[in-house]
């Protein structure tokens, strides 16, 4: 007898809220059941009494929540008798579907943007064997491109259009109220596409209306500054920031995302380029938790919104940390103040940079 039953992936946990048969050949990585850490040491760096939890979903198999989508989305491919999958992707999107295509035995090919692609994810979509097209223009170019294709061939779009990637992404909402017992008041994340806040807000429901749960937390999305279709109040045509996951101006769940604000009385926020990284950079060196930029947004929204009184003192909040921070090494790099420090092979070299640099 194992000590605790084996975690075999979020299909076998939540089969009964989601739409798979019992003879349903279930693609799965191991993904969900990502940590809800309690931050220690911001809220005292920022002075407010606020109870902040970071659900750290860069811990998935590929590092990132689109794992949670994807885990569905190539089940019911496969259960369909789809033999290839396709995506058009900032990136993460693309990791997953190579990684998951890969264990179906499937063929998968992404779009991504031009020069925009954080190394790492790059380098998961070519390793994992995905066919990589990369386009000379930007995500929403190559988003109408895969649907165009998805209309003219039996490839299966496995963006977040595919609703299947929804249901996926909800049971993320199911681990915080179990964990919590109980919603936060507030639930802050990152919005690209906005397919996640909308998932997240299923999920929340799903779980408030069959009575598990007695209340709903208020849904704050952010978008970096030079990709804000929610805050300007329509499309972005030329997007651009520095976290090129949610570089997205046109984003798919644009009338689901504004039903989300509305009915849990949330809002949309957008912060600069500057206070993304400075968040990411606060979280690295003051709680260890690394996280790619776009994902960041959350915590530096989180922590605007708390200062400016609109998130209350004493509140619960939850933040999405949506990818970890190794999927964008040389952001990493470049936002590290110390750098790397040239010693030479000697002892005494060694003790004297260990004293200039003690704490
Ligand atoms: N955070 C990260 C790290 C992402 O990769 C994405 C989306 C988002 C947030 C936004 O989520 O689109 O559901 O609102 N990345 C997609 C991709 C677009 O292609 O990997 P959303």
């Amino acid at each position: 007898m194992p000590l605790r039953p084996r975690y075999t992936g979020l299909i076998d946990r939540y089969r009964d809220r989601l739409p798979v048969h019992d003879d349903t050949r279930i693609i799965s990585l191991g993904e969900g059941n990502t940590p809800l850490i309690r931050l220690n040491n911001i809220p005292r760096i920022i002075k407010k009494s606020v109870d902040i939890y970071i659900k750290y979903e860069g811990l998935n198999p590929t590092g990132s929540f689109k794992d949670r989508g994807m885990t569905m989305a190539v089940t019911k491919a496969v259960e369909e008798g789809s033999r290839a999958i396709i995506c058009a992707s900032t990136g993460n999107t693309s990791a997953s579907a190579a990684a998951y295509a890969a264990r179906a035995g499937i063929s998968a090919f992404v779009l991504i943007p031009e020069g925009k692609i954080a190394l790492g994810k790059l380098a998961q979509a070519m390793i994992h064997g995905a066919v990589v097209l990369q386009i000379k223009g930007n995500f929403d170019q190559g988003m109408d491109l895969v649907k165009q294709v998805g209309k003219q061939t039996p490839i299966t779009i496995v963006n977040s259009i595919n609703p299947f990637r929804l249901q996926g992404q909800k049971t993320a909402a199911f681990e915080i109220l179990e964990e919590l017992g109980g919603a936060p008041q507030f639930h802050c994340i990152p919005v690209g596409n906005a397919g996640n806040i909308t998932a997240h807000w299923m999920g929340y429901k799903e779980y408030h209306e069959h009575g598990i749960v007695n209340d709903l937390p208020r849904m704050v999305g952010y978008q970096a500054s030079g990709a804000a279709p929610f805050i300007r109040g329509k499309m972005v045509d030329t997007p651009e920031t520095v976290a090129t996951a949610i570089r997205i101006g046109h984003p798919q769940s644009w009338d689901k995302a504004w039903s989300v604000q509305k009915e849990s009385n949330g809002w949309f926020d957008e912060c600069t380029d500057p206070e993304l990284l400075a968040a990411q950079k606060m979280l690295t060196e003051h709680e260890g938790i690394f996280c790619e930029p776009a994902s960041a947004i959350s915590l530096a929204g989180a922590m605007k919104d708390i200062a400016a009184g609109k998130i209350p003192e004493g509140s619960k909040i939850v933040c999405t940390l949506t990818g970890h921070g190794l999927k964008d090494p040389d952001t990493a790099i470049k936002q590290s103040t110390r750098g790397v420090i040239p010693t030479a092979a000697n002892l005494d070299a060694v003790k004297h940079t260990i004293l200039e640099n003690l704490k």
